[in-house]
């Protein structure tokens, strides 16, 4: 891999269509950096004259937690807002005012929040880097870049892939950021599957048409097939205005242990899972969702560095 530094042509990372493969590449670089740092001391002092803002107004386990873990770290800082109800949200203050306060305190901002769109707003008026951790339905361009090193790791390319996308593409935010990464790498291939309800927009298809990949739509998709890679994400409960949409489809699409066991696919979830594995699938040496969640931290710390010109 190329030792150049790493210069951004960005201050604020909202959508994963700004991560080029050249950028992805310094990106890997320095992520392997810091996982041998953290192995061999721990922690290093890159950001300790930083504050890191953490605010999720969205519920969150690995985000969060990993963003933290990568602050601490690197020895930054950080304040926290948890949720909507215990900041001024609640007193009916725009994401626009909280963002130039927030900007006012801290050296980065890294937020989650329900509302699609919120965090290209956020970068917008943020007069310092903002970080989209999800933004409702849209995109987690972090999780992409998590996802995408996974994918390395395991099968050395991140281009010629032939990839399964399921089973809610519609409202996973982790499915169109990692789509949309993947577009801009030659030769990959995507069926996605799913209740035909929850199947891509048109507008992600035609954008990655417009990428060069050629898409298919499918109910349903043998998994001994030729394919690379399995990336599942569960059904999106909490953006489903039809209640029963949820409860019908739940359990109807769900990878187990006969539909990968002694194959090369790779089965990746950006988690948390609900029905869309079941448990006996974990041990097999092709789920590498636990792999994938690890690889959080040192990302998180990599892009946090990166972010803050503190790395090269
Ligand atoms: N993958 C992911 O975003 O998980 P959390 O919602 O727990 O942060």
């Amino acid at each position: 891999m190329s030792k150049l530094p790493l210069v951004l042509p960005f201050d604020s990372l909202v959508s994963s269509a700004q991560l080029t493969p050249q950028i992805i590449t310094g990106l890997f670089r320095i992520t392997d950096d810091m996982t041998a740092i953290v192995k061999q001391s721990g922690t290093t002092r890159l950001l300790e004259d930083k504050i890191v803002a953490l605010l999720f107004f969205e519920p969150s386990s690995r985000t969060m937690l990993s963003f933290q873990t990568a602050a601490q770290r690197l020895k930054a800082g950080t304040v926290f807002a948890q949720s909507a109800n215990t900041t001024s949200f609640e007193k009916g203050e725009s994401i626009e005012d909280l963002i130039k306060i927030v900007a006012g305190y801290a050296d980065i901002i890294v937020m989650r929040h329900s509302q699609p769109g919120s965090a290209a707003i956020a970068a917008e008026v943020s007069n310092v880097p903002f970080i989209n951790a999800g933004d409702g339905g849209n995109e987690h361009p972090t999780q992409s870049i998590i996802d995408s090193y996974t994918i390395f790791k395991e099968k050395g390319r991140l281009d010629d892939l032939n990839i399964v996308f399921g089973f809610d593409s519609l409202q996973s935010r982790s499915i169109h950021s990692l789509s949309r990464l993947l577009a801009q790498y030659p030769d990959n291939r995507f069926v996605f599957t799913g209740p035909d309800e929850l199947l891509p927009d048109d507008k992600l298809l035609s954008e990655l048409a417009d990428a060069g990949v050629k898409c298919k739509v499918q109910s349903e998709v043998d998994y001994r097939d030729n394919y690379d890679v399995i990336y599942v994400n569960r059904l999106q409960q909490e953006r489903f205005k039809d209640k029963k949409l949820f409860e019908s489809n739940r359990r109807k699409y769900r990878i187990t242990k006969r539909d990968i066991e002694g194959s090369d696919v790779l089965l990746l979830d950006p988690l948390p899972r609900i029905d869309e594995i079941a448990v006996e699938v974990d041990d097999l040496p092709n789920a590498v969702y636990f792999k994938q969640a690890s690889y959080g931290v040192p990302v998180r710390m990599a892009l946090l560095a990166t972010l803050l010109g503190k790395a090269n």
